[in-house]
């Protein structure tokens, strides 16, 4: 395995599971992330259970917060994980516990943060220790993960309040950003191309010159100012295939951050007709489009210079055809926008009407370029089987 493959394993060796039990020495311990996969936090469809088979078979999952209204529906889903665990790593056997950290890492939004405010991140980095049921009582994330707007005021909040050893993702989308994250001292850079699902940049380029750009000025700023590490880097965006992982570490990465490969899995948390278009969905770059028009809808207040992939649809169509038909195709943006919603109330009814029936004519379903090459429901496990042919373990 290179060196660069295996600094992302190296840098999550200390979450370790008991050695099987023919093992010599009974309290041994061995690494928990054993692939260099990583499944991304999708809000509504990375749910405890994803997180658990992922974590069990050797990648790393991350749970998301998404746009939560109640952190205590959070805290208890996040209880609902250490008695999925393989090994539930409680001290049912005497032993003092060994382990720090839950091998997963809590994914938060970043804009979403600042709007809430870090209580629930404070409460998520104590590990809930004091929970009445030891065995339920998780530990603190062996990381915490940020994308989509300003991270930067949470980084003394992580360094102060998590474990010693608690590790940073933060998700990027250029290489100026990239360049930030590793001045910020940021363990992991996750590098998102615009083939990625859910939200992302809209200024962005393909996986395949925004990783070999990043690596190279990484590297170069490190040759430069002795005081720079270089961070671990992640790709994600559209990856679907064994050949994609050889393909993004042959360029630098260490390993991938999947999300769409995951959604038709039978243990993520969508519905199984949304699972079934996905699984009908090809031809993905043709059939997928980045659009802001969900987040005005839900009136969420992403921040400038976002917007997200989704499996074309009505409303997507629509967006299109207004668009064209005012003339302001070629401006797609915050003006046309507000120049059109207007006309909007129909479909804004429409919207909530699709909400309640899960209709996902209307409703995005975030996904990226790679739902092309999805055409079986299989399980996470046999998927990450999938993911890893081409690796030596
Ligand atoms: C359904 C869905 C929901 C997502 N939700 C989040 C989220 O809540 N937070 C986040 O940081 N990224 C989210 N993402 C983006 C992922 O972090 C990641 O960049 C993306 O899934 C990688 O591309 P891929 O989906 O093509 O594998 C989401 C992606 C999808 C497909």
């Amino acid at each position: 395995m290179s060196t660069t493959r295996n600094a992302f394993l190296t840098t999550f060796k200390h979450i370790t599971r008991p050695a099987p039990t023919s093992s010599a020495n009974a309290t041994a311990r061995v690494p928990r992330v054993t692939k260099p996969i990583v499944s991304a936090p999708m809000n509504g469809w990375s749910g405890p259970n994803l997180v658990a088979t992922v974590a069990n078979h050797g990648g790393f999952p991350i749970y998301p917060i998404g746009y939560y209204t109640d952190p205590s529906k959070i805290l208890k889903d996040l209880q609902s994980i250490p008695p999925l665990l393989n090994d539930p790593e409680s001290d049912n056997d005497g032993q003092q516990d060994t382990d720090v950290f839950m091998p997963y890492a809590v994914g938060f939004i970043s804009f979403w943060l600042d709007l809430k405010g870090p209580e629930l991140l404070r409460s998520i980095l104590k590990g809930q220790g004091d929970h009445p049921d030891r065995r339920s009582a998780p530990r603190p994330p062996a990381a915490i993960w940020f994308a989509f707007g300003d991270y930067k005021p949470f980084l003394e909040f992580v360094r102060e309040y998590g474990a010693v050893g608690t590790k940073i993702f933060v998700q990027v989308q250029t290489v100026q950003e990239a360049l930030e994250a590793q001045e910020q001292g940021v363990d992991v850079v996750v590098l998102q191309g615009t083939e990625a699902g859910g939200h992302g940049a809209q200024r962005v380029s393909p996986l395949m010159t925004l990783l070999p750009e990043t690596v190279q000025a990484l590297k170069d700023k490190v040759a430069s100012n002795s005081s720079l590490q270089m961070p671990v880097v992640l790709a994600a965006g559209g990856i679907s295939t064994a050949a994609q992982v050889t393909a993004v570490q042959a360029m630098g990465a260490s390993g991938v951050v999947v999300g769409t490969g995951f959604m038709p899995t039978f243990e993520s948390h969508g519905a199984q007709h949304a699972k079934e278009r996905l699984l009908r969905t090809s031809d993905g770059g043709a059939n997928t489009v980045r659009t802001r028009i969900f987040d005005e809808l839900r009136e969420f207040d992403y921040p400038a210079g976002y917007d997200g992939r989704v499996v074309r649809n009505l409303l997507t169509d629509r967006e299109e055809d207004d668009l064209k038909y005012c003339g302001l195709y070629e401006q797609k943006g915050q003006a046309a926008f507000k120049l059109l919603k207007g006309d909007r109330t129909g479909t804004k009814q429409d919207y909530e009407r699709a909400v309640k029936e899960q209709d996902y004519d209307l409703l995005p379903l975030w996904c990226g370029t790679g739902v092309g090459m999805l055409n079986k429901q299989v399980s996470a496990a046999e998927f990450m089987d999938q993911l890893m042919v081409n690796q030596q373990q």
